[in-house]
C-alpha cells in the first residue's frame, strides 16, 4: 500500500486538535468556523463492501470535535443509519488538499453501493493510491494534505449550523446533528487546506455539484432508454433547474407519447435519482436550444413555455435547504415540483421554424455566404 506526503506529522491524542490549523468563520451569520468545505469524508458500510467519499459540511465546535450534516438520502446518512444500527459508533476520515479530480468525483450522485474510487479508477484507466488510516479500519487518497480520523457519535447531539448555502444566502437554520470525535490528524508540513465560502452562484459548489448532477441525470436517462442530447442544470440557477433537451426525431421512438407524458417521464426519472430532491424546475426542450448557453435558454423558455398549459406538479422530497420553499415545507423536506412541457409541435403540424441563420436559410445559400464572409 502507498504512503502518503500528509504522514510526516501524525498527531494522536491531546496533540490532534484542530486549534493548531487556521479555520475561519466564512460568512458573518455562521454558527461557527467551518472546518469542511471541499474535503472528502471518506465512511465505509459495517459489512465493508461499500465505501463511500463525499462533500458535507463540517462545522468545528472545538480542538476535538465537529459536527455537519447528515441529510437523507446523502450516503453518509445512509451509512450511518447502518452503524446506529448495529449500535457502534461510525469510523471517519476526512481528507483536505485530494488531487482536484477527488473532489468532482466525491460531489457526484453515483447509485447506492457503487464506491467512488472505482468509479474514479475506472476514469483514469488505473486504481488511485491509497494509505491506511492511523486509527481506523479506512484507507484515504495518497494526495491528502491533511487526514482527519475518528468516530461519528451514535446520536444527534450537536448543534449544527447555521451556514451560509449554496442557494445563495446566509440561512438562520440549526438543527441537532452527530458529531465527529478526532482521534488522529495527520498533515504535511505547509499543509494546503481549501475552503469554500459557499453562497450566490457561481462558485465551486456550483461547478462542482453541477457537473456531478447533469451527468448523472443524463446517463440515468440514457439508461432508462429515452431519446435525449443532453442533460444541464444550469450553474446559474444554483442547481434548482434541470433542462433536458431532446432530438427532433424523439416521436419516431416513442410512437404514441405525447410530448407531456414525455416530459413527465423525464421528470419522474430526475426526481427519482439521488439529486432530485434539489430539483424545483425540469424543462424538457427541443435540441436545437444549447441548455449550457444561458442567451438560449432565456429566449427558449418564454417563447417555448406555456405559462399555464403542457405542465405537470408532483409533491415529492425536497432538499431543506431550498429557500423557495415555505418554512412548513422545509421541516417537512417535502414540496410541490414543476415540469414544463416545452417541446415544439410535429413538423408539418404547427411547428414554426426558427427565423435565425441557420434555421430560414437553405444550407447551399448558408455555404456561399459562409464562402464570403470575412471575419
Ligand atoms: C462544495 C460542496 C459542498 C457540499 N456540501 C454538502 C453538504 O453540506 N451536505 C450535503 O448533503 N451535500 C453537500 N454537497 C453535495 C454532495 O457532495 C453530493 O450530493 C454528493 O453526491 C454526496 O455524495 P453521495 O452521493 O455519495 O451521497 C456538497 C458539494 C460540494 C461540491
Amino acid at each position: 500500500m502507498a504512503t502518503g506526503p500528509f504522514q510526516q506529522n501524525i498527531l494522536r491524542g491531546e496533540a490532534a486538535t484542530l486549534d493548531i490549523f487556521p479555520i475561519g468563520t466564512l460568512h458573518e451569520g455562521d454558527g461557527g468556523p467551518y472546518a469542511n468545505t471541499w474535503g472528502t469524508i471518506v465512511v465505509r458500510s459495517p459489512d465493508r463492501r461499500w465505501t463511500s467519499w463525499s462533500i458535507a459540511r463540517i462545522e468545528k465546535l472545538d480542538g476535538k470535535r465537529m459536527t455537519g450534516l447528515f441529510q437523507k438520502p446523502q450516503h453518509i446518512r445512509m451509512i450511518w443509519d447502518m452503524w446506529v444500527k448495529i449500535g457502534k459508533p461510525m469510523p471517519f476520515a476526512v481528507c483536505q488538499g485530494c488531487e482536484p479530480g477527488l473532489p468532482f468525483v466525491s460531489a457526484m450522485p453515483l447509485e447506492d453501493w457503487i464506491s467512488e474510487s472505482d468509479y474514479l479508477g475506472a476514469h483514469f484507466g488505473e486504481p488511485i493510491d491509497v494509505v491506511r488510516c492511523e486509527v481506523v479500519d479506512l484507507e484515504v487518497p495518497a494526495s491528502s494534505e491533511v487526514v482527519i480520523e475518528g468516530h461519528v457519535s451514535l446520536k444527534n447531539d450537536s448543534l449544527e449550523g447555521p451556514f451560509g448555502e449554496y442557494q445563495g444566502y446566509e440561512a438562520n437554520e440549526t438543527a441537532m446533528q452527530p458529531t465527529y470525535h478526532i482521534e488522529s490528524i495527520s498533515h504535511r508540513d505547509g499543509a494546503i487546506w481549501p475552503f469554500i465560502p459557499e453562497g450566490r452562484p457561481i462558485d465551486e459548489f456550483h461547478t462542482c455539484a453541477g457537473l456531478g448532477f447533469s451527468v448523472e441525470g443524463l446517463g440515468l436517462l440514457r439508461e432508462a432508454g429515452l431519446p435525449v442530447t443532453l442533460a444541464w442544470t444550469p450553474f446559474e440557477t444554483a442547481l434548482s433547474w434541470m433542462l433536458v433537451t431532446v432530438p427532433s426525431d424523439w416521436r419516431e421512438k416513442l410512437p404514441n407519447t405525447s410530448s407531456m407524458d414525455f416530459a413527465k417521464k423525464i421528470a419522474a426519472i430526475i426526481w427519482g435519482s439521488l439529486f432530485g430532491h434539489c430539483m424545483e424546475i425540469v424543462y424538457v426542450l427541443d435540441d436545437d436550444v444549447d441548455p449550457t448557453d444561458m442567451k438560449d435558454v432565456l429566449w427558449a423558455i418564454p417563447t417555448r413555455c406555456h405559462p399555464t398549459d403542457r405542465q405537470s406538479v408532483e409533491v415529492g422530497p425536497i432538499l431543506p435547504l431550498l429557500t423557495c420553499y415555505s418554512h412548513e415545507e422545509r421541516q417537512a423536506a417535502r414540496g410541490p415540483k414543476i415540469v414544463h412541457d416545452c417541446l415544439l409541435p410535429e413538423d408539418g403540424k404547427g411547428r414554426a421554424r426558427v427565423s435565425s441563420f441557420e434555421g430560414v436559410y437553405p444550407e447551399d445559400v448558408r455555404r456561399k455566404v459562409m464562402a464570403h464572409w470575412r471575419w
